[in-house]
């Protein structure tokens, strides 16, 4: 990785250590959850096309953010005050962020995203749509959540197809894990929702497995009928649309912070 791709005034790691600077969770809360290891491989740089370039640095000054120690004042990013706020975790493209956008125009929606090519996707679509509740972060959600988010401030947190991680020895980089529910709870208000969705089998099982592991978390299943917030994420993938794969069952989960 390329020294100016990360931003340098973050805690240290221990000397010999490869790799991004990342917060030690287990000293930083003294507990003794489990955190994601994130692998060198999901700091993914890629390249963008000309337009996308040209894009990118006329609007991501203004609607994008690189990780940081500033915590965001998000009514001043939005230029309004009072509303909703939503945090999605790993949008990629933001497919599903630019067609759930318009249908919840009271709400903030903050796209978190490590990929720079999707972001600039994700950025095309909102300038060319118009779409002026969206903002975008560029960093490991663990670290965003951390140092860019007021504790008890977010509406919603979302987590749309995480990377599935398949073989058993990176099961660690899987992003939901015991301690990632402990800090997503710590930043959503009472009666936030989180909301996680999945199609790929293990992972579900290894979900299933945490769902009632934090106790600020109260699990509401799937569907959750009076649920405060969009949940329908708007995509139909080719699976669900043509039932392309009978063995390919997509799980949703949602929580509610207590
Ligand atoms: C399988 S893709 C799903 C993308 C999108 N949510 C969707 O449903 O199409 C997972 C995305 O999460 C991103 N990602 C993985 N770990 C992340 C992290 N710690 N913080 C932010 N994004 C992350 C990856 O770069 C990738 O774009």
């Amino acid at each position: 990785m390329n020294s100016t791709d990360y931003p340098q005034n973050l805690t240290e790691r221990p000397s010999g250590e490869k790799g991004p600077l990342q917060t030690d969770f287990n000293a930083t809360f003294g507990n003794d959850l489990d955190y994601p290891r994130l692998g060198q491989v999901t700091f993914r740089r890629g390249t963008l096309t000309e337009n996308q370039e040209a894009l990118f640095n006329e609007h991501w000054p203004q609607l994008g953010k690189d990780l940081s120690n500033s915590v965001i004042d998000i009514d001043a990013w939005f230029g309004r005050s009072g509303h909703p706020t939503i945090v999605e975790i790993g949008s990629g493209t933001g497919t599903s962020t630019a067609a759930m956008a318009p249908l919840e125009k009271d709400t903030n929606v903050i796209a978190v995203e490590l990929y720079k090519p999707g972001l600039a996707k994700l950025l095309g679509q909102v300038v060319r749509g118009g779409i002026d509740n969206i903002r975008m972060v560029r960093g490991d959600g663990m670290e965003v959540m951390m140092r860019m988010i007021q504790p008890e401030s977010l509406d919603g947190i979302r987590v749309f197809f995480p990377d599935p991680w398949p073989k058993a020895r990176h099961h660690k980089r899987r992003i939901i894990q015991s301690g990632t529910l402990n800090l997503f709870a710590s930043r959503l208000k009472k009666g936030g929702v989180l909301h996680v969705a999945t199609d790929h089998a293990d992972y579900a099982e290894w979900i299933n497995e945490l769902v009632t592991v934090e106790p600020s978390l109260e699990y509401k299943g799937w569907p959750w009928t009076d649920c405060p917030q969009l949940t329908n994420r708007q995509v139909i993938t080719k699976f669900e649309g043509k039932g392309l794969d009978k063995e390919h069952v997509i799980t949703e989960y949602l929580w509610e912070k207590k």
